[in-house]
């Protein structure tokens, strides 16, 4: 089956995909809460008559076709939304207040689910097993990590994993990603600078912790500009910036959050020890103290196999033209795919271009008014079925 014929095929199931898209993005739901949302893939799986393993981190689903030997390929979708309140100008918009598909992993769903109708239709000629693996928790949550703590990638052994995320930078009919890194390693930062509040008339009695504070936002900065190495990537972020409630009282503590980044897990702790030697130290020299954590998960870098990439390109080139196939550089996202390669299966994760400026479809993920432009999960879909029918073609050799 050439990968042309697959995207008519995923074309002419384009209508299903996209209402199953829309019955997910008008329900999200958070980290590791995805219960209607498992529900309704495993209704759509048994109506399949795919069979599956759930629940698996709480929310998980690892659906399995084809014969039980031979070459074992993954794929992988995420299912959780994000605490941002939907502002899209689509009608079937979140019917939750607060929750929202603004990260795409209901397309992420629906298209995985598609290649599930697919690969059922073409199971006689499967050579060996797809396991389709449906996780909770991207968003912060680490459900990649769980995932493979009960050993989804175990009995059989998975050879290859393949997964795929909405792009919106890429315009629809095109999709991008690279070799080697292509996503960072990321973690939170969490710190609180206590000092002794008081009258703010009266600095000489507190210790204030509101200029301590400041000069650790910008003290940081220079662990990127003038600690490493230029041609080398890093990013520290303090997006939370907490002190105080009066005109006229100091406060005794400042709570900061952030973000920090790097492409490898190595330069991530660097920078994280850093920070904690930097914020410390400089609380000191204001007469305050600082508490320095990094709370939730470390993602590792996700780093794609050249192979995998290689094969990515040929079906992609194949069914919407090599010209339509970008060569990205690495960006300082992060995302949990990477542990599935990081437990050693070679993959490749895949940006599927949903740009369309006609259709309003510009606005960044994680963002209120970010929209889709759905002509892109028929390819998607396609994406998914070719990376398990053409991976178990090589590896039966
Ligand atoms: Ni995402």
């Amino acid at each position: 089956m050439s990968a042309r014929k697959t995207l008519d095929d995923a074309r002419g199931i384009e209508s299903w995909i996209i209402n199953l898209r829309r019955q997910f993005h008008r329900r999200p739901e958070l980290k590791y809460e995805e219960h209607e949302t498992s529900a309704l893939v495993r209704r759509t799986l048994d109506e399949l008559g795919i069979s599956y393993r759930a629940p698996i981190a709480e929310t998980g689903v690892l659906a399995t076709l084809g014969p039980k030997d031979g070459p074992c390929v993954a794929l992988r979708a995420d299912m959780d939304a994000l605490p941002i309140h939907e502002e899209a100008d689509v009608d079937f918009r979140s019917e939750t207040p607060g929750k929202m598909h603004a990260c795409g992993h209901d397309c992420h769903t629906a298209m995985l689910l598609g290649a599930a109708r697919l690969l059922k239709e073409h199971e006689s000629t499967l050579k060996g097993p797809v396991k389709l693996l449906f996780q909770p928790a991207e968003e912060g949550g680490a459900g990649a990590d769980r995932m493979c703590q009960e050993k989804v990638l175990d009995a059989p052994r998975v050879q290859r994993i393949f997964g795929l995320h909405v792009w919106p930078t890429i315009p629809v009919g095109s999709i991008g990603s690279r070799t080697g890194t292509f996503l960072a390693s990321a973690g939170e930062i969490d710190i609180v600078v206590h000092g002794l509040g008081g009258h703010a008339a009266m600095p000489q009695y507190t210790k204030d912790p509101v200029p301590a504070a400041a000069a650790i936002v910008t003290a940081l900065q220079t662990l990127i500009s003038r600690e490493l190495d230029p041609l080398d990537s890093g990013v520290i972020s303090i997006t939370c910036f907490n002190a105080g409630s009066a005109y006229n009282v100091i406060p005794n503590d400042v709570h900061l959050k952030g973000t920090v980044r790097s492409l490898t897990l190595a330069g991530l702790k660097q920078l994280q020890e850093r920070i904690t030697s930097c914020a410390q130290s400089i609380a000191a020299a204001y007469r305050c103290t600082a508490d320095v954590s990094f709370p939730g998960n470390d993602y590792p870098p996700t780093v794609n196999d050249a192979h995998c990439w290689e094969l990515t390109q040929q079906i992609a080139a194949n069914a919407i033209g090599a010209e339509r196939v970008v060569q990205m550089a690495p960006v300082m996202g992060g995302e949990d795919f990477a542990y599935y390669v990081e437990n050693g299966v070679p993959g490749c994760f895949v940006a599927l271009g949903i740009g369309n400026r006609e259709l309003g479809c510009v606005h960044s993920v994680h963002t209120p008014k970010f929209k889709v432009d759905e002509s892109a999960l028929a390819i998607g879909t396609a994406l998914h079925v070719d990376f398990a029918l053409r991976s178990q073609d090589e590896l039966a050799g």
